[in-house]
């Protein structure tokens, strides 16, 4: 019989913040997946599953190099599809970890359209967003009543997010780390500066809470970093 394929969200950073589920097929797994983007790297969604990991279990450590678009995959990401279909045409159970939820901007979305007419059966395991934590861990509620929340990746097109933050009462802005100074600019042109809050690796040991994001301009952002705010209320 031939294996299943999960993708499974790790959530944000705590071990306490898996659902059963995604525990469940974790200790339940032949085979992990660890995705990196370099090979120097260590997997964080790894160092999050870790606890609820069984003594024996295959850890594989892919690279998934830094793709923009589906039609930019490399055969890297092909040899790591076939490294896959064969331990699933053996029986194995693979659980691909990935970080916050499978669905949302994650390596996982183009690995799951390589694989899914393959004839493989595949389960995909929610997660809890990096974004969903950061409003609980802060009491920020992200959106109340008819509000309207976008959830913006930073590294849109400058045009695409001027109309989102203009047209938004409430936003979670995503990889930030990158031209940091010119999104703070944005935020102050759109009036969303003054509610502005950036947290940093929300949920792991190191976790960081700024709340001037103000001072945090011209230094060096983590990746793990996401901002949310929202329109002062008349
Ligand atoms: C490629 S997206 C992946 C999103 C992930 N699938 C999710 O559900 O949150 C990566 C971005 O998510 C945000 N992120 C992920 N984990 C985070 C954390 N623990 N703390 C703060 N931001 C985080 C950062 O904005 C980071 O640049």
């Amino acid at each position: 019989m031939k294996g299943t394929f999960y993708g499974v969200g790790v959530g944000p950073g705590d071990p306490e913040l898996l659902t059963l589920k995604a525990v469940h097929a974790i200790q339940r797994a032949d085979v992990l997946i660890a995705p990196k983007t370099e090979k120097k790297e260590e997997s964080t969604a790894l160092a999050i599953a870790r606890p609820h990991i069984r003594e024996g279990t295959a850890i594989l450590d892919l690279v998934f190099p830094m793709v923009y678009s589906a039609h930019t995959l490399s055969s890297a990401w092909e040899a790591n599809r076939d490294i896959i279909c064969e331990l699933l045409a053996q029986g194995k159970q693979v659980v691909f970890l990935t970080l916050g939820d499978p669905m949302l901007y994650s390596t996982y979305i183009y690995v799951y359209n390589l694989l899914k007419d393959r004839g493989f059966s595949i389960e995909t395991i929610p997660g809890i967003t990096s974004f969903c934590a950061i409003g609980s861990r802060l009491g920020y509620p992200l959106a109340e009543g008819n509000d309207v929340l976008s959830i913006i990746p930073a590294t849109a097109d400058d045009a695409v997010l001027d109309k989102a933050l203009a047209g938004s009462d409430s936003v979670v802005l995503l990889k930030v780390n990158r031209n940091f100074d010119q999104l703070l600019a944005k935020l102050d042109r759109s009036g969303l500066l003054t509610t502005a809050v950036m947290v940093t690796k929300c949920g792991h040991a190191d976790e960081e809470i700024v709340t001037d994001i103000r001072a945090a301009g011209g230094q060096k952002v983590n990746y793990l970093s996401a901002i949310v705010a929202r329109r002062p209320k008349a």
